[in-house]
């Protein structure tokens, strides 16, 4: 199966108007390789006929479900060590000093993917700072796509899945075998607030935030995206709170007001001084 010129074109130009998501001449393959088994799905015989099938239907689901298929779920537990380090050792600490008052922490995870990292983050709490569950900690995750949202929300994972970033002793404590798969627990799966989310577009209300987890997905962007991203976040991150991004990402060149934070390749970040948004609770951005 190979994807013509127009067709190519037909469908990077879906992809990056619906999710900003850029697919550069030489992706042929990629898309390729991505629509196999919604060709199955759809009883299509072709990409061609996708294609002419989205032409025929411009407000059917089929537009959805290929901008779904060319999303990159790429993720495991715990991945890339350091940032979870650094909220351990560094950001969480400062938090629950600086937050004692008002006992309330505000915690956003922009692309979940198939929930393993809100649940990482999740985990770590737990572990290490167990007062959090007498505080009010609003913890939002949310993913474009439908699909790894219901993934996240079932909080079901293979074997492998759970092989990849998962130390044993927490996969014992807070999953329950099922069958031959993993199931996160009722209370960690209730304390977050999935959502769909579409950062390329509109932004819900989102109260003022002490952490944003906005990690590996800011790299499918090209930088006036980038930009207008970072922008909002600075709109809804509190003046002193911490933004982390993948290990690939940067703010550097895209916007100065973010400073990179010394803590060894946690990908962390913060506002500079004077930064932040002034009002203390933003309009949806
Ligand atoms: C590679 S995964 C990263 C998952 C996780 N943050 C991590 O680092 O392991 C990228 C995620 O970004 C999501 N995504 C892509 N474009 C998006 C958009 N415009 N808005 C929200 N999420 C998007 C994809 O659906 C995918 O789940």
């Amino acid at each position: 199966m190979t994807i013509s010129p127009g067709d190519f074109d037909y469908i990077s130009k879906l992809v990056v108007e619906r999710s900003a998501i850029v697919l550069e001449p030489g992706k042929e393959y990629l898309v390729e390789s991505r629509m196999r088994s919604l060709l199955q799905e759809t009883h299509c015989p072709s990409i061609r006929e996708l294609v002419q099938k989205m032409v025929r239907e411009p407000n059917g689901d089929l537009k959805n479900k290929v901008v779904d298929a060319m999303t990159t779920n790429e993720t495991s537990f715990f991945r890339d060590l350091h940032p979870f380090e650094a909220m351990k050792n560094v950001v969480i600490p400062d938090l629950l000093k600086k937050r004692e008052s008002t006992r309330q922490l505000n915690l956003w995870c922009g692309a979940s993917s198939r929930g393993q990292e809100p649940y990482s983050v999740a985990m770590m709490l737990l572990e290490n700072f167990p007062q959090l569950t007498t505080w009010k900690v609003h913890y939002v995750a949310s993913d474009i796509s439908e699909k790894m949202l219901a993934r996240c929300r079932e909080g079901i994972y293979s074997q492998l899945e759970v092989n990849r970033g998962l130390p044993a002793p927490l996969l014992v404590k807070y999953f329950d075998h099922r069958a031959t798969k993993w199931q996160i627990k009722d209370n960690i799966r209730k304390w977050v607030d999935f959502k769909q989310i579409n950062l390329a577009s509109h932004w819900p209300h989102l109260p003022r935030m002490d952490i944003v987890f906005m990690r590996n997905v800011l790299i499918y962007f090209d930088p006036p995206m980038k930009k207008i991203i970072l922008g909002k976040i600075r709109q809804i991150l509190k003046p002193d709170g911490y933004l982390f991004l993948g290990a690939a990402e940067t703010t550097l060149n895209l916007d100065d007001a973010f400073q990179r934070m010394d803590i060894k390749q946690s990908g962390c970040y913060r506002l500079r001084e004077g930064q932040a948004h002034p009002s203390r609770e933003p309009a949806s951005v």
